[in-house]
């Protein structure tokens, strides 16, 4: 039995416990050993993996632009070098991937490497549309018990994370009465850059384009620094979702973590004015969800681009925040960053000290490196924190904002079937189009 397939069918078998265990017999399957990883996207945002990877076995190292082998096998020497990742998932051996391609190339890539069973750690946002979150969602579900799967949203190690979880989830705030969650970067763009010049030699642009419908290269596309570059090209609809799927998955999920929400059933949205080319620069999106087992139904907000909540007090900046998120309870307000804190009684006659604080017994342990839990998961229980069952979850309702946002109405949503039950002609824009020869399932 080689060594992926030992992983497969031990891990199959549902029980971390059981891979320990037959590791040791076999003793080449131990959580020290090597995964065989490719690396799809080696610059940008690739480089924040190298450290983490560089514990593990780079096997194979893809990017679209060669100039960037180089650096990246001095890193790691010895990796076979690919343009198509494509033909990347086929390297020989394969344990894991890293994707940090460009968005519009995620689902794909994703849903590829989960169909040769392969564990993956892919950048945020996983997907674009509402249809490329349900399908990696359902697709990771049918493989929980053989792969590992973890969204590129490291901010979710931060301690902060699990202490808002905590306040809300212990009634720090009373019932949970409403959550929301803004972000103020602002990156207007006109329409897609007019066709100049021709990618210089060894830059595959139409590898680039992927899946999506065809534009002329302009290399204002690839000017920006190393893993800022995503600002270059995230703002068009055939590239990203703007800020929804650029800041919105990290300031999202410190809401979405603390709440323990599925689909919403009905959304709004409002924002600028509908440019066919260019996702909005402010957005304000409401999705509201029904009752769960410890909390009433909720509306979760999301606000971008110069949109805010109102602010609980006077003297909290909510955009001196810049991206924050904010818990509505019947005694009190949350008010988070990433990394710190407060809460604010509603009113005088309301006691917050009635809040007993968890002993040193409950309180959730530290997740550690976040890239690092996911290379331990794939070798041991497969668990890691923001698997593609719940980021899916997120992201989808993220992506349905934007439908929302450009059906111009309020949308009543099943989210059991993935059809908007109110308007027929939203469910189209639930997917985005692709180009031909570049199926999501291959
Ligand atoms: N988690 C975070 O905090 C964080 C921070 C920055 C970026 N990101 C995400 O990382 C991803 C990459 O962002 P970036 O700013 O590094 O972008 P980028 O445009 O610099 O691309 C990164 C690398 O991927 C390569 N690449 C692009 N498309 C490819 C493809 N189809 N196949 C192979 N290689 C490809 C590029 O040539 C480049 O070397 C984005 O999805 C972005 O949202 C996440």
């Amino acid at each position: 039995m080689n060594r992926r397939n030992f992983l497969t069918s031990a891990s199959a078998t549902g029980a971390g416990l059981l891979l320990l265990k037959h590791a040791t017999l076999f003793g080449q399957n131990t959580p020290s050993k090597k995964l065989n990883v490719a690396l799809i996207g080696v610059w940008g945002r690739g480089l924040a993996h190298y450290d983490g990877l560089s514990r593990e076995n780079v096997v194979a190292l893809c990017d679209i632009n060669e100039a960037r082998f180089p650096d990246a096998l001095r890193k790691f020497p010895g990796a076979k070098t690919y343009i198509d990742w494509r033909k990347c998932l086929d390297h020989p051996g394969l344990d894991a991937v890293v994707i940090c391609t460009a968005d519009h190339t995620h689902a794909h890539c994703a849903m590829w490497a989960m169909n040769r069973n392969l564990h993956v750690y892919c950048e945020k946002p996983i997907g674009l549309s509402v249809e490329e979150a349900r399908l990696l969602r359902a697709k990771y579900l049918s493989l929980k018990n053989k792969i590992a799967t973890q969204a590129g949203t490291q901010r979710h190690a931060n301690p902060n994370f699990s202490r808002v979880r905590e306040l809300v989830r212990d009634g720090a705030i009373g019932e949970l009465r409403g959550v929301f969650a803004w972000g103020n970067r602002k990156l207007p763009r006109p329409a897609y850059l007019p066709g100049q010049g021709t990618p210089p030699a060894g830059f595959h642009y139409d590898l680039w384009l992927g899946p999506s419908p065809a534009h002329p290269y302009n290399p204002g596309y690839f000017s920006g620094g190393p893993g800022a570059n995503c600002l270059q090209w995230n703002m068009y609809w055939d590239f990203g979702t703007g800020q929804v799927g650029d800041m919105g998955a990290h300031t999202m999920d410190l809401a979405w973590n603390a709440i323990d929400a599925t689909h919403p059933t009905s959304i709004e949205a409002k924002g600028d004015a509908f440019n066919p080319d260019v996702t909005p620069v402010e957005l304000t999106a409401h999705f509201d969800h029904p009752a769960n087992s410890w909390r009433p139904a909720i509306r979760v907000s999301w606000y971008q681009g110069g949109a805010l909540p109102t602010s609980p007090k006077r003297w909290i900046d909510l955009n001196g925040i810049g991206h924050g998120a904010m818990f509505k309870g019947s005694k009190g307000v949350l008010v988070a960053d990433f990394t710190t804190r407060m809460i604010i009684p509603t009113d005088d006659k309301i006691d917050l000290a009635g809040y007993q604080p968890r002993n040193e017994s409950n309180v959730t342990p530290p997740l550690g490196n976040f890239q690092d839990q996911f290379f331990r998961a794939c070798k041991t229980d497969l668990k890691t924190s923001c698997n593609f069952d719940y980021n899916g979850l997120m992201t989808e309702q993220m992506a349905l904002g934007l439908v929302a946002y450009r059906a111009g109405k309020k949308l009543e949503y099943d989210g059991k079937a993935g059809r908007v039950t109110n308007d027929e002609a939203a469910n189209v824009l639930l997917s985005r189009p692709y180009r031909e020869g570049w199926p999501m399932n291959g």
